[in-house]
């Protein structure tokens, strides 16, 4: 009993010691006027995408090897992205500081956070599955529906959303002004506004998120001619991929492979959960019912499990989902599947191939680094998690 309160002692005055630690740490932090892996610094400061894809002109859409990328969201100063990651992981911009951009976006798990359905502020389960932020800075629409229209926009979602973050304009502006810390950190951001507005806390999320570009896994060294990068198994993966039979590339485009369209394509609900109809809510078309935005596959073997609501546990889940009769897994709504959507009817070889190729998909060679300290002061969120390496 006595060795019980004793380390309870022990536990509170470590805490205390750490918060301390972090708080004086925190006055310390500055902003990297580099910019991140894969970007340029151009002569008016801001960061500028390089990548070989940039030297290909074949026609989009036919998903070749050699695709051009389409526009990538920039624009940004290093110091904007950099002050965007400090923010990403920071819980002072929730409402209660419990919760992270990136305690649902972790990048240990592809940006995504390993449920089927996120959890948000008091344990609230949301309707849907976290997607991967990895190049979202492509994107022309955001969230499974498509509803908003650039990351700007899409960042008050989950601040002010009362299941995510459940944060209001005027607390999160309160908040990070009296932040002695913060209120120099967007003074070398934005030396041209006086105080810190939403939009700006806004702007410097999507800067940072549109740092995360994944471009250099072994399919892309294969992309740009290196036959050796893929065994021989991914490359008939890859034919399966791109197949007539198969399809996949005509929704999951190369080189982000994703179209970025809607589509319907039955995806199931988990056990007694609600049929989600994605975008016709948005939409009002009932042609819409059940469709979601495609979603990208690089980085998808970090980000299990699938689907908006996260109803299939692994990738073979997925691969038998494409490989089975068209509808079959919500057979009791009027849908209007898209005629992409076959049953291919692949054998077991095939199956594996095209699993071993999505494999392939991976890169985290630009990961970037998680803040050891933040300049709230406060600690981060199930930090153990946060590390590539953690991923058994
Ligand atoms: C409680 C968990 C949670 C938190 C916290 C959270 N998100 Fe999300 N995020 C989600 C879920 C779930 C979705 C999908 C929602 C939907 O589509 O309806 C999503 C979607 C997104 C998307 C769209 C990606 C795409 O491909 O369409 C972006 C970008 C994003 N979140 C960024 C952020 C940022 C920035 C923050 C912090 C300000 C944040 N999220 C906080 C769970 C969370
Ligand atoms: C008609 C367009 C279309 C075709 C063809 C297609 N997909 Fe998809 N794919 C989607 C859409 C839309 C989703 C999201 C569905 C949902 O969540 O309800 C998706 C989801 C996925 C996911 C889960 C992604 C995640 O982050 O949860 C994987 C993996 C996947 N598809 C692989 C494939 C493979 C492999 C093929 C070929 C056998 C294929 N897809 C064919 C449109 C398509």
């Amino acid at each position: 009993m006595r060795f019980k309160s004793l380390s309870v002692v022990t536990v509170i005055f470590t805490v205390l010691l750490a918060c301390h630690g972090t708080v004086i740490a925190a006055e310390r932090i500055t902003l990297s006027s580099k910019c991140p892996p894969s970007f340029e610094k151009l002569e008016n400061g801001l960061c500028e995408l390089r990548s070989l894809y940039e030297f290909y002109n074949s026609p989009a859409g036919f998903g070749g090897l050699k695709t051009p990328l389409p526009e990538h969201q920039g624009g940004y100063s290093a110091e904007q992205i950099d002050l965007g990651r400090y923010l990403f992981f920071d819980p002072l911009l929730s409402g209660d500081k419990t919760k992270a951009c990136s305690s649902c976006h972790q990048p240990g798990k592809g940006f995504s956070d390993g449920l089927a359905r996120s959890v948000g502020i008091d344990n609230e389960v949301l309707e849907r599955s976290a997607p991967s932020l990895w190049n979202v800075g492509f994107l022309k629409s955001l969230f499974w529906d498509g509803r908003a229209k650039s990351l700007q926009e899409q960042a008050k979602g989950p601040l002010f959303e009362k299941k995510e973050m459940n944060n209001t304009i005027e607390n999160l502006e309160f908040s990070l002004n009296k932040n002695k810390t913060y209120r120099a950190l967007f003074n070398i951001a934005y030396p041209e506004s006086r105080t810190i507005s939403v939009n700006e806390v806004s702007h410097a999320l999507a800067a940072f998120q549109s740092s995360l570009v994944s471009l250099n896994s072994r399919y892309d060294r294969y992309a740009h001619g290196d036959q050796e990068a893929l065994t021989e198994q991914e490359r008939i993966g890859h034919t399966v991929f791109r197949s007539f039979a198969a399809r996949c590339s005509q929704c999951h485009t190369p080189p982000l492979f994703t179209n970025q369209q809607l589509a319907v394509t039955a995806a199931p609900e988990p056990e007694g959960k609600e049929f989600d109809v994605g975008a016709e809510k948005i939409s009002g078309q009932a042609s819409l019912r059940g469709a979601f935005k495609v979603p990208t596959l690089r980085n998808i073997t970090l980000s299990a499990p699938f689907m908006h609501s996260g109803a299939l546990a692994d990738l073979e889940s997925v691969i038998s989902f494409y490989n089975n009769e068209r509808g079959h897994a919500v057979a009791d709504q009027e849908l209007q599947l898209h005629w992409h959507l076959v049953n291919p009817r692949l054998n077991e070889d095939d199956e594996f191939a095209l699993l071993a190729f999505l494999k392939t998909l991976e890169d985290e060679t630009t990961l970037p680094r998680v803040p050891e300290v933040l300049p709230s002061g406060l600690l981060l969120k199930e930090a153990p998690m946060y590390t590539a390496q953690s991923i058994p």
